[in-house]
């Protein structure tokens, strides 16, 4: 399964649940964030190495343990990976994740996570963040190694998260994605779940809100759960009490809020980037709210398409925006461009 949406939605809540649910099942859970030039053939030798090492607990001197720990090891001297801990002491299993070819070899380390796991009668869950930070080969690796586990039937999921740029990496990377994956969109909260995400844990300690505070929060937060938990926090912190969160709670709890967020959320991402890729940040913003035709962007910059080319690729591949379709950009971060022009309007 591969969840998609923009920052602050959930996806890595989910991932966390996932690995809950798992762990009701007896099933092993074990999970990696991607960044920007991971290498994907050592993190996943120690989620396989991780995961065979709870599978084979008491058994390791059986057969298939011996295997699966086998191909590991093969895996890992292949792909010239550090020593990973005990693995080191077991014998390669010669024409197992040894070819050094990326798909074949994923597939033999995944097949022999998963024939261990159908050994114990258990399954394994691998989940991956931030999965857009994965390159083209690494990818094309993991579709290749879970279709095989499909075909075999081994009981062994993948959980990916990712930007909304994930499933169109996916798909060149490979052509059958559509097929392999379950693709689910995590967006902002219905209107009714973001009222009870403020009112139920205020319920708890027996404090409502009134109908204006939350029809004020509802229409800063847009509904997303990440400014939802922070709006929250900052009302219920600046509420005269005892029993009530009203609107002037809001109002006054309002700046401190979108100052915090300024602060923390929203300007660790503008200091990240280049001065050429931040003007073409506020040349989006400016045109208003999003999504926007690359081509418009570019004539606010005075610039043709070609010329803010690598600024526009650059903003992508660091996760800052994604391309909803092609000629069309927006951030990825909600509410992004209301931040900007603030920011643009106080300098
Ligand atoms: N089901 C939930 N229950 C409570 N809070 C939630 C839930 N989902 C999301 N949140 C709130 O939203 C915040 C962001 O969630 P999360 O970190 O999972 O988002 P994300 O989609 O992984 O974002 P990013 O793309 O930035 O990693 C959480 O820290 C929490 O405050
Ligand atoms: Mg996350």
């Amino acid at each position: 399964m591969i969840l998609t949406g923009l920052r602050g939605v959930g996806k890595t809540v989910l991932l966390a649940e996932c690995a809950r649910i798992a762990e009701r099942y007896d099933w092993t859970c074990e999970g990696i964030e991607a960044r920007e030039g991971i290498d994907l053939p050592e993190e996943m030798a120690v989620l396989a190495r991780k995961a065979l090492f709870q599978l084979s607990a008491g058994e390791r001197a059986k057969e298939w343990a011996k295997k699966a720990f086998g191909v590991l090891r093969s895996f890992q001297i292949r792909w010239k990976l550090p020593e990973i801990g005990e693995v080191e002491m077991v014998l390669p299993e010669a024409g197992r994740g040894d070819s050094g070819v990326l798909d074949h070899d994923l597939t033999d380390l995944f097949v022999a996570v998963g024939e261990a796991a159908r050994e114990r009668g258990t399954g394994v869950i691998f989940t991956l963040d931030e999965m857009q930070f994965l390159a083209a080969p690494g990818l094309s690796g993991l579709c290749m190694a879970l279709h095989k586990i499909s075909q075999k039937e081994l009981p062994l999921l993948l959980v990916g998260a990712g930007l909304p740029s994930l499933p169109g990496l996916l798909g060149e990377a490979k052509s059958y994605t559509e097929r392999l994956f379950e693709f689910r969109v995590i967006n902002g909260l219905e209107e009714e779940a973001a009222r009870t995400a403020l009112t139920a844990p205020a319920e708890k300690h027996d404090v409502c809100w009134t109908e204006e505070a939350l029809n004020r929060v509802i229409e800063a937060t847009k509904n997303y759960p990440y400014f939802l938990q922070e709006f929250g926090k900052g009302c219920w912190n600046e509420a005269a009490g005892p029993d009530r969160i009203a609107e002037a709670d809001v109002t006054k709890a309002h700046p401190i809020i979108i100052n915090a967020l300024d602060e923390g959320f929203f300007r660790v991402r503008l200091d990240r980037v280049t001065p050429a890729e931040r003007e073409y940040l506020i040349a989006m913003a400016e045109t208003g709210s999003g999504p926007y035709m690359s081509g418009d962007v570019a004539k606010r910059l005075d610039k043709t398409h070609g010329q803010v080319g690598v600024q526009r690729t650059n903003l992508i591949r660091r996760g800052l925006c994604y391309a909803p379709s092609y000629g069309v950009i927006d951030f990825t971060v909600p509410l992004f461009d209301e931040f900007i022009r603030r920011v643009v309007a106080s300098s």
